[in-house]
């Protein structure tokens, strides 16, 4: 996730962009830069890694008096991070911030290269500037190709763009991504992707709407959607900055269980085009000569991994194996050039991680990356990466990358269905319109969450948890079990549904809890007897189930979905809240669980 800035008035801007950037940078991000309009002049400035960088670039500039500016510190989704895919991109003049992703930007691009324009950088945000510059030349004033273009973009971006065509005038454009603008009382004009860099400045501010845009300076804001006007809504600016990174939320690990619906769009986006999916990033030979793919990570990763496994055999007919990297490493595996070897990770730093992908390296497989941050040490190592664009993962309990990394995966394997035609093309399409459908069953029901805040009160003792499923449950079963060990620091077993009767029933009582994964589309009936088996010997049982069952102690009701991931993902939610809720009774660091790194860099 990007984040952007803008400052519309007298005082010196460079400083007050980088402090209000400084603000955002519990987003993530590998870049950053600046342009400040003077006097009918743009000077601009970027740097990659930390906004120090961008400091030292800017020592020597300074911008008073009345003027307008724009900042961005950048997470890169398209294009590694390099000072030329740094924002802001620039045409002949105007600059533009963008945060979110332009699904048509290629289409966009070939258009502009026809007309003879040249891009220099590999990021979609530049087809906007040059876009807009492309309509100025047939448009009657800079608001009007500035509407243009805008109704031109398919996708998510939260835009801010200054010319000198209009000196001191910021346009700005939301869709699908936050952008709020903020005022106070010296007529001073603020914009950000949250309300953190606001807080101390603006006094009042309008949350933008999706499909909103306009231009806006110290005399007037004009605001439109679908090229009519629309009045802005104000309201006072909250004070609490921390309160405002977490955006609302009272924790980052709450605040990432909410997002996993929207990343989870930017997960897809651009990437399944008239009922194909679409991977530009992998070398179009990445799949010549293999027969089987190898799975390895750890943690949450590996548990994405697992699920992967179900999928890839199911649905692209290849065979899958996947495991723990620590144990990979020292087990002298035996590796085929026929095997694709995949490593899964959110930081793309995980040391036992690393060290797999060596000795794959070294064995001469062919490699691919599934991980979240673009340029980590794993990424410059795998031959191929499909990032999983879940932007920052602050809460050291992994939710929004586990959501991302197997939709990434469930993408991959229908890429590979695609490409070895294992399946027919109307599954394919049926299962292409279930993946473009998924945010939607990520969405969080706030009364299932409420629900979940009374009924973990029962959950805060006894002599540890069984989290049980069959088939791709499974693996969300050792997932449920692993957040809430990392949180509560309550003892939690993830087991096959169908395996408690070969020993761990023996541990079964009613101070023993078991939290029951009834997926209507998978084994129902199976996992419902492995149920009956528990509750028969007086297991304390919670069962998650869109269908009724009156031998659980406690019940959530999903939704009936007529396909398995539907309920995958809407269960993972239920399993992230619950493990959330619980560790909150129990007055636990969510987001920061003792003895636990964000990143394990160590074997
Ligand atoms: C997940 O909640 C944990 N924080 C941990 O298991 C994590 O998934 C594991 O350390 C792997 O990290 P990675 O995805 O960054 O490689």
């Amino acid at each position: 996730m990007c984040g952007i800035v803008g400052y519309i008035g007298k005082k010196e801007k460079k400083e007050l962009i980088l402090s209000a950037l400084k603000e955002l940078e519990y987003r993530g991000y590998d870049s950053a830069g600046i342009a400040v309009m003077k006097d009918g002049r743009i000077d601009a400035f970027k740097a990659i890694g930390k906004l120090g960088n961008l400091e030292k670039k800017t020592k020597d500039f300074t911008s008073h008096n009345e003027g307008a500016a724009i900042g961005h510190t950048r997470w890169a989704t398209h294009g590694k991070p390099t000072e030329i895919n740094a924002h802001p991109h620039f045409g002949e003049h105007s600059y533009i911030v963008h945060n979110g992703i332009i699904e048509n930007y290629r289409e966009i691009k070939e258009a502009l290269i026809k007309e003879g324009i040249t891009f220099l950088s590999q990021t979609d945000t530049e087809v906007a500037v040059y876009l807009f510059e492309y309509n100025l030349k047939n448009s009657k004033n800079a608001f009007e190709a500035f509407e243009k273009t805008i109704l031109s973009l398919k996708g998510a971006y939260a835009i801010l763009l200054i010319t000198t065509t209009a000196p001191d005038s910021i346009f700005f454009a939301k869709n699908a991504a936050p952008l709020i603008v903020g005022k106070n009382d010296e007529g001073e004009i603020f914009f950000g992707s949250s309300d953190a860099p606001l807080i101390g400045h603006a006094k009042e501010v309008c949350y933008l709407e999706d499909g909103q845009y306009g231009v806006l300076n110290k005399n007037e804001i004009l605001l439109y959607a679908d090229r009519k006007k629309v009045l802005p809504v104000f309201k006072d600016l909250p004070q609490d900055k921390s309160y405002a990174q977490k955006e609302g939320f009272r924790f980052f690990m709450e605040k990432e269980i909410y997002e996993q619906s929207r990343v989870l769009g930017e997960t897809l986006m651009g990437r399944i085009k008239n009922n194909e999916i679409v991977l530009e990033e992998l070398d179009e030979h990445l799949f010549e000569g293999i027969s089987a793919v190898k799975i390895c990570a750890c943690g949450t990763s590996f548990h994405a991994g697992l699920a992967a496994g179900y999928l890839f055999e199911r649905f692209a007919k290849i065979r899958t194996d996947i495991i723990i990297a620590s144990e990979f490493r020292y087990k002298e595996p035996l590796l085929t050039k026929d095997t694709l070897f995949v490593v899964i990770s959110q930081s793309g730093e995980t040391a036992d991680t690393l060290e797999a992908l060596k000795i794959a390296k070294n064995a001469g497989l062919k490699t691919l990356a599934i991980c979240n941050v673009d340029n980590s040490s794993i990424v410059r190592l795998a031959d191929s990466t499909i990032l999983t664009r879940a932007g920052i993962e602050k809460g050291v309990a992994s939710t929004k990358a586990f959501a991302t990394q197997v939709a990434t995966l469930w993408l991959l394997a229908i890429f590979i269905a695609q490409k070895q035609k294992s399946v027919s093309k109307e599954r394919l399409e049926s299962e292409i319109d279930t993946l473009l459908k998924i945010p939607s069953s990520l969405i969080v029901d706030n009364a299932t969450h409420e629900k979940i805040k009374r009924l973990s009160k029962r959950y805060l003792h006894g002599h540890g948890f069984f989290f049980i499923g069959r088939d791709i449950f499974y693996p969300l079963a050792l997932e449920g079990a692993l957040k809430l060990k990392e949180i509560s620091y309550l003892h939690a077993e993830g087991y096959p549904a169908g395996e408690m009767k070969h020993g761990p029933i023996a541990l079964v009582d009613s101070k023993l809890f078991t939290v029951a994964l009834l997926p209507k589309t998978m084994l129902y009936d199976k996992t419902k007897n492995n149920i009956e088996e528990l509750s028969a010997r007086d297991a304390t049982i919670l069962v998650i189930s869109p269908e009724r069952f009156e031998l659980a102690d406690d019940f959530i009701k999903t939704q009936h979905s007529t396909h398995v991931m539907n309920e995958f993902f809407e269960m993972m939610i239920i399993l992230q809240l619950l493990a959330l809720e619980i560790a909150v009774r129990l007055g636990n660091d969510v987001d920061m669980p003792r003895n636990l790194a964000k990143s394990v860099t160590v074997e």
